[in-house]
């Protein structure tokens, strides 16, 4: 078995969005047998809640779906860590820019709504000022796109993205 793909999910402030697009992600690669090919973390552009745990409506929501954010930390990625990951899957078009500006290559950055069939991939809205629908929004967004993400993740690492 080759080594896994290193993939790491992207959000702003990594407590509410990309935390749950990782365990989504996850748990469908896991019903799938997929889990030991890749490597699976999140991390936010923003510093702001590095070592915190993830907000409670995004907890709460990965509960009510059978899943968890206990044991999440947030983390931040920067130009000095960005050399550790294969795979970046940006949240929003400010999380790609900016993961581009950080260093990485724009054909190693795929949007977490590639997989809708739409022209131009739709932004995970942020969920963090709003109500409550808006995790539940995002949720319905990650698990609508993560079947065909580890189709993608899985020709990555067959040949290259
Ligand atoms: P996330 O949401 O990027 O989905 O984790 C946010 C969390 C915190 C902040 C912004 C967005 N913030 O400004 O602190």
């Amino acid at each position: 078995m080759s080594q896994p793909l290193r993939v790491l999910f992207v959000c702003l402030g990594n407590i509410c969005r990309s935390p749950l697009a990782e365990v989504v992600v996850k748990s469908v690669a896991q019903e799938q047998g997929l889990l030991d090919q890749f490597h699976f973390e999140s991390a936010g552009t923003g510093s702001w809640h590095v070592g915190g745990g993830a907000d409670p409506r995004s907890a709460s929501k990965a509960l009510e779906k059978g899943l968890s954010l206990e044991k999440h930390q947030a983390q931040q990625i920067t130009r000095r860590n960005i050399g550790n990951w294969d795979i970046f899957v940006a949240m929003d078009s400010d999380n790609r820019r900016n993961l581009i500006a950080m260093g990485a290559k724009p054909e190693q950055v795929v949007m977490m709504r590639a997989f809708e069939g739409a022209a131009q991939a739709p932004d995970v809205p942020d969920p963090y000022y709003g109500g409550a629908s808006g995790f539940e929004d995002a949720y319905q967004m990650l698990k609508l796109n993560a079947q065909g993400l580890l189709q993608y993740l899985q020709q990555c690492k067959q040949h290259s993205c």
